[in-house]
């Protein structure tokens, strides 16, 4: 089959505004997924921005995450999207004694959400908390995030006993939580 003859006449970029006209626009290019690194000391801003968006009124205060930063740096991953902007971030604390860790924050911005970034967060904190010889993982969820729910379980978390790991009043009056907990082997 020969080609329509006003088709073969137009060049590449011709064709492609007739092809607009006819179908609208085409949808803007995906963009590029974030970069997943170890947090920065100049990314502590960007950080206050992104947990208050997200956390709103129970979000980290600034002189908190700065110290958390201090504390746990090599575990405070962040998703960077380039020329500062970061997309979420992950915060793991470990105990004195160094066996548990504590989920203590885990975000991604609205934009970026459910294309696999909340998990590949949390998959590489774990993989570091594994090889710094992390034996036990908890957090806390709020008991109707479904979403966060259904990931922590999908890594296996679990509710850790007793009550289904439901803790009333764990933040204060009326912020009940949920205990999850994992048991990390190495390997897994
Ligand atoms: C929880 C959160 C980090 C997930 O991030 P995300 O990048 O959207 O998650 P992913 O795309 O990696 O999804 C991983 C899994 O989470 C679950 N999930 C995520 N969003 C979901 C939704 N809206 N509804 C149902 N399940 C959902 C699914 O099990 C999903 O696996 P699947 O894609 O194979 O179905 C994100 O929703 C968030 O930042 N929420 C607000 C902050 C928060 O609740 N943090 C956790 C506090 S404990």
């Amino acid at each position: 089959m020969t080609a329509d003859p006003l088709e073969r006449s137009l060049d590449r970029h011709e064709q492609l505004n007739r092809h607009e006209q006819l179908t609208g626009p085409a949808p803007p290019p995906d963009p590029r997924p974030p970069v997943l690194r170890t947090a920065r000391e100049s990314d502590l801003p960007e950080l206050r921005r992104i947990d208050e968006e997200v956390f709103q009124e129970v979000a980290y205060p600034g002189f908190l995450l700065r110290q958390l930063y201090d504390l746990y740096a090599g575990h405070f991953l962040v998703l960077d999207e380039g020329e500062g902007r970061l997309r979420g971030y992950v915060l793991a604390a470990t105990t004195a004694l160094g066996r548990d860790s504590w989920i203590l924050g885990l975000c991604v911005t609205h934009d970026r959400r459910r294309h696999g970034l909340g998990r590949e967060l949390m998959v590489e904190v774990l993989a570091r908390l594994r090889g710094s010889g992390v034996e036990k993982v908890r957090l806390t969820v709020e008991p109707a995030n479904r979403a966060a729910t259904l990931l922590y379980r999908s890594l296996g978390f679990h509710p850790e006993e007793p009550d289904a790991g439901l803790r009333r009043d764990y933040f204060g009056p009326g912020l009940d939580r949920q205990v999850m907990c994992l048991e990390l082997t190495r390997g897994r």
